[in-house]
């Protein structure tokens, strides 16, 4: 009788005890997501800035503060305030963003300041690859995210001509900066650990290749095979990993100069 007791108190007990941990373990989840969505959404910034930096600082200025005659501020309060409802948009600044930058505008709005180059040629590009532009979506809803940013920003415009750093800023003229996003922007994060910056598990941590590959047999150099790796991955397949997981089509899809600025940024993760 005794034992049996004790048999359904400790049942009891491990029940409870586990229904605890599920709880502490769901309560926990949600401020994980939360961390992750904040993560993920500065690396978006970080690479709208880029896409910023290389696209339209030609009219709306180097610290998107406008450029008279030519384009409009878009770091600005009234922007904020009262731009949607100038123009009828009922949607989200953001959304509007995306929409102008894809398909660009043939005649300007405000066509008093802003005329442009003249009858039939658009006041601002198309944008979006699905019109013939350059910018993929993604590229332009992360350049739509660096513009919102500055939201805060306007609120408490201090010195209307500094720029307020974004959460990170990219250094265009810097190949390892630039390899460093392009690692975020063709999904390498997803398998890759680099300390720092992701943590994926599905290929090899990505910390310290650049001093492995120097010591793969059959390459001329590290740089040969890193680049290898990218571009025919079952070439060589590294021990404890499967071929035929890491697609095989980065070659035809990364451009050489992404190429060139991902292989700088490798090789400088020399240490384990
Ligand atoms: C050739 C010059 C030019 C370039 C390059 C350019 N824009 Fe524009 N953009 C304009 C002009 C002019 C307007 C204002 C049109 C109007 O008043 O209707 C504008 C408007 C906008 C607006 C709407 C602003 C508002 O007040 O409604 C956004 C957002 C925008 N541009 C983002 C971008 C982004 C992002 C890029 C780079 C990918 C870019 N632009 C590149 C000329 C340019
Ligand atoms: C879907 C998962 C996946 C993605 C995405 C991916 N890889 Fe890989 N990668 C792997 C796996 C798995 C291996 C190991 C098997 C092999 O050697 O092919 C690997 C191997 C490598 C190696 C060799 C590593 C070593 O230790 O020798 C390099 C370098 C590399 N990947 C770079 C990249 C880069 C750069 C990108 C983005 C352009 C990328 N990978 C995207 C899964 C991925």
């Amino acid at each position: 009788m005794k034992r049996i007791h004790l048999e359904i108190a400790l049942g009891t007990l491990f029940v409870i005890a586990s229904a605890v941990l599920l709880i502490i373990m769901a309560s926990e989840e949600p401020a994980r997501l939360a961390r992750f969505e904040v993560e993920q959404r500065a690396e978006q910034i970080e690479f709208g800035a880029l896409v910023f930096e290389t696209n339209c600082t030609n009219c709306h200025g180097s610290h998107a503060q406008g450029i008279p005659g030519k384009a409009p501020c878009l770091k600005c309060p009234e922007f904020f305030s009262d731009r949607l409802g100038e123009v009828g948009w009922g949607g989200s600044l953001e959304d509007y963003v995306v929409s102008v930058v894809t398909t660009g505008r043939q005649v300007s709005t405000r066509p008093a300041l802003y005329q442009g180059e003249g009858t039939g040629v658009p006041v601002m590009p198309t944008w979006s690859d699905q019109f013939g532009g350059p910018l993929r979506e993604d590229q332009i809803r992360a350049v739509a995210a660096f513009i919102v940013n500055f939201e805060s920003w306007a609120a408490e415009p201090e010195a209307p001509e500094a720029y307020p750093t974004p959460l990170f800023s990219v250094d265009v003229n810097d190949p390892i900066a630039v390899g460093r996003v392009a690692f975020v922007q063709y999904g390498c994060v997803g398998c890759h650990t680099v300390e720092g910056l992701s943590t994926a598990t599905t290929g090899p941590v990505m910390n310290g290749i650049a001093t492995r590959a120097a010591i793969r047999e059959g390459y001329e150099s590290a740089e040969d095979y890193i680049l290898t790796s990218i571009q025919n991955p079952g070439d060589y397949v590294v021990e404890g990993f499967n071929d035929g997981v890491m697609p095989i089509n980065f070659g035809e899809i990364i451009s050489e100069e992404d190429l060139t600025n991902l292989l700088a940024f490798l090789m400088t993760l020399t240490e384990e």
